[in-house]
């Protein structure tokens, strides 16, 4: 079981940047968390501040791995291109958000990748990504 974290924007700053919204855990310690707990998974990470570079992966892992943990940050709200990659690739994507962003700005409220994704998961902290994750085993 191959299953790919992808992280977008500012995320690579987490543990440092608004701790009242996102927690204090930087990601790297969190996944190492996860990566115990599933031992027998091949959870692979990837973080890009780049929209481009988002693209590649999805494309690079896109066609290989059993499934997709995507947090793309602001691009959430705002990409047709990663929301086009994710419709192109075959592996299924799961949409997650640390925060609850239907609590926050108007803004935050549409996703542009959520009907390209297999599921929407937000507001549960980290553990968003483990929820993400998850569901891909109980298959
Ligand atoms: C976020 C929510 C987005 O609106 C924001 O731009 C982020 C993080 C979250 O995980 O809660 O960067 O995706």
């Amino acid at each position: 079981m191959k299953i790919q974290i992808i992280n977008g924007p500012n995320l690579n700053l987490l543990g440092v940047r608004e701790k009242s919204i996102y927690g204090d855990t930087s990601f790297e310690g969190y996944l190492e968390q996860l990566r115990a707990r599933y031992p027998a998974v091949d959870i692979a990470y990837y973080q890009s501040n780049v929209e481009g570079e988002i693209i590649n992966k999805l494309h690079e892992i896109g066609f290989s791995y059993d499934g997709i943990v995507i947090n793309a940050g602001a691009y959430t709200h705002t990409s047709i291109a990663i929301a086009d990659a994710i419709a192109a690739i075959n592996t299924p994507v799961i949409e997650v958000h640390i925060s609850n962003v239907y609590k926050r700005e108007d803004f935050r409220h549409h996703s542009m990748l959520a009907a390209s994704c297999k599921g929407v998961i937000a507001g549960f902290g980290m553990d968003s990504y483990r929820l993400g994750v998850e569901n891909f085993l109980n298959k």
